[in-house]
């Protein structure tokens, strides 16, 4: 099962998502495969990469003649493997528009690798480039976390826009995995503290026009969260019994569940 996490706007969790995810389901046994897609490669480092290590990474898959299977790094996390991203990727889509078969390069990736994995999660960087529709292509799902703010409400808006055209475009077959509502006020429950009304508000918003799409489990903002890429850990192997190891057993549970 490939899954993108993606949204175009910025520093809505889809790295911290990512890992967590991946995390989640390598603890439960499945033999994961993160691919870092962004650039800014903060997937890498989470999983303890360090910058002067990044090379090489899944730009020599793209264009060089380095196979996939010749990137895979084991990490210090049982199950999760990893694909690194570097800055070489940062000019991917000026490389990508030259070549042929531009929107597929990443299903040139050979099947075996697909074969080796249940999940591979694709760590998407904040656009709808043509790398980004490289991991469209590539997905059998993509996910699309989103933060309960009045922006990334009209954020969402235009990426479903956007994805529709892509889907038209290139007859993609990936279909939406959920939306996932991510670093939600852990105070959302007082009424007299205005984010926590907001956010509210704006959840129920999304939950009324996107329905079943969006997940029940939804992830607080927690600081063990931002904390666990400096050790190179997931969240469940830093704070495996706090609050958001439970949100994402939750979100795993739905993830199997739908994937089946
Ligand atoms: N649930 C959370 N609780 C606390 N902090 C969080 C949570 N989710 C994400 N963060 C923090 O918010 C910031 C943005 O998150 P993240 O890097 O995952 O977003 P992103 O969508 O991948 O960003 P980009 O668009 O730059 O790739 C990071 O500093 C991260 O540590
Ligand atoms: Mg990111």
């Amino acid at each position: 099962m490939v899954i993108s996490v993606m949204n175009n706007k910025g520093g809505t969790g889809k790295t911290t998502n990512c890992l967590s995810i991946a995390g989640g389901l390598a603890g439960a046994g499945y033999k994961v495969l993160v691919v870092d897609l962004d650039s800014q490669s903060y997937a890498s480092f989470g999983l303890g990469v360090p910058y002067g290590d990044l090379s090489p990474s899944l730009a020599e898959a793209l264009f060089g003649e380095s196979s996939l299977e010749s990137l895979v790094r084991k990490t210090g996390t049982e199950n999760l493997e990893l694909v690194t991203a570097s800055i070489e990727l940062a000019d991917s889509d000026i490389v990508l528009a030259d070549l042929p078969d531009r929107e597929n390069r990443l299903d040139l990736l050979p099947r075996p690798v697909r074969d080796s994995y249940d999940f591979i999660i694709l760590d998407c960087p904040p656009s709808v480039s043509l790398l980004c529709i490289n991991a469209i292509q590539a997905s059998d799902y993509y996910l699309v976390p989103f933060v309960p703010e009045y922006l990334c409400l009209e954020g969402l808006i235009t990426f479903f826009d956007t994805m529709e055209r892509v889907r038209k475009g290139f007859d993609t077959h990936a279909e939406l995995l959920g939306i996932l509502i991510t670093m939600r006020s852990p105070r959302r429950m007082k009424l007299r503290d205005s984010e926590g009304v907001n956010q509210a508000r704006i959840t129920k918003l999304v939950r009324e026009q996107y329905g079943r799409k969006v997940f029940t489990a939804a992830i607080t903002r927690d600081p063990a969260l931002a904390l666990a890429p400096s050790f190179g850990k997931t969240i469940f192997e830093l704070r495996p019994r706090g609050r958001a190891a439970r949100e994402y057993r939750h979100l795993i549970a739905e993830i199997i569940e739908r994937c089946n």
